[in-house]
């Protein structure tokens, strides 16, 4: 599922919090198919980007280039409504509502399908993520390697092409960060685009198809 054309290209990224830039003409290329890793410093930037990057954080400036579209570069002012579909980013303590796991992700379907929700396919994410057996336990009882799962298992039901994680094992015990790890590299095998914001390598280089590296506002890559 990889392919040498990248489908969405961000270059000219500049963010400054209170007068200190954090991002400074940043660029970078996802790949369908392809997980990159963003190493930084505490601080560097990392989580300020990813927000930038699904459309969520207003960034000073950033020009957005979603490949085979029709609209040339836009602004990231117009592509968000578009970066918003396309791209979702994953929290390190993902956000889950009340109630049982199986109501989560029935929430998730039917947020983007208006309502309609199809039980078939929650059950095959319930059943991809490891969670069957906890499908009716409340979702923020959970520990926070299933919790993570579970937030896995709503993002394959809605289809992110663009999957952005920041630090989705920190605070998991080996195990559990195993599982997630193969959850990831079986989304990324689909043909989802990721990039996982990580301090800890370990478990992240085998599935990674290259590096960035934030370092003084600016995005350096390397080959994995
Ligand atoms: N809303 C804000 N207002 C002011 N400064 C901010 C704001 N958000 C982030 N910063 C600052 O921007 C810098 C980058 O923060 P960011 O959270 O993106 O770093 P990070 O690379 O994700 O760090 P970590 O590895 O600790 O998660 C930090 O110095 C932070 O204090
Ligand atoms: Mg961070």
């Amino acid at each position: 599922m990889t392919s040498l054309e990248p489908m969405l290209s961000f270059t000219g990224i500049h963010k400054q919090f209170e007068r200190r830039a954090i991002l400074n003409a940043a660029a970078l290329d996802l790949y369908a198919g392809q997980c990159h890793l963003l190493l930084g410093e505490n601080g560097a930037g990392k989580s300020t980007l990813l927000r930038i990057l699904a459309g969520l954080l207003k960034p000073d400036a950033a020009d957005i280039h979603f490949h085979g579209y029709s609209k040339p570069t836009m602004s990231w002012q117009k592509s968000r409504p578009r970066l918003r579909d396309t791209v979702m980013y994953l929290h390190q303590s993902p956000y889950l509502f009340d109630g049982s796991v199986i109501k989560n992700l029935s929430y998730a379907k039917s947020a983007t399908q208006g309502g309609s929700h199809n039980d078939e396919a929650v059950a095959e994410v319930l059943s991809w993520s490891g969670l069957d057996d906890l499908a009716e336990s409340p979702a923020k009882k959970l520990s926070g390697g299933e919790k993570q799962r579970l937030a896995l298992a709503r993002a394959k039901l809605r289809n992110a092409p663009v999957l952005l994680l920041d630090e989705p094992t920190s605070n998991l015990d080996q195990q559990s960060r195993e599982r997630t790890i193969a959850l990831l590299a079986s989304l990324r095998d689909e043909g989802v685009s990721m990039l996982i914001a990580c301090h800890d390598l370990a478990g992240f280089s085998e599935i990674a198809n290259g590096r960035y590296h934030l370092a003084e506002g600016r995005l350096v890559r390397s080959e994995a």
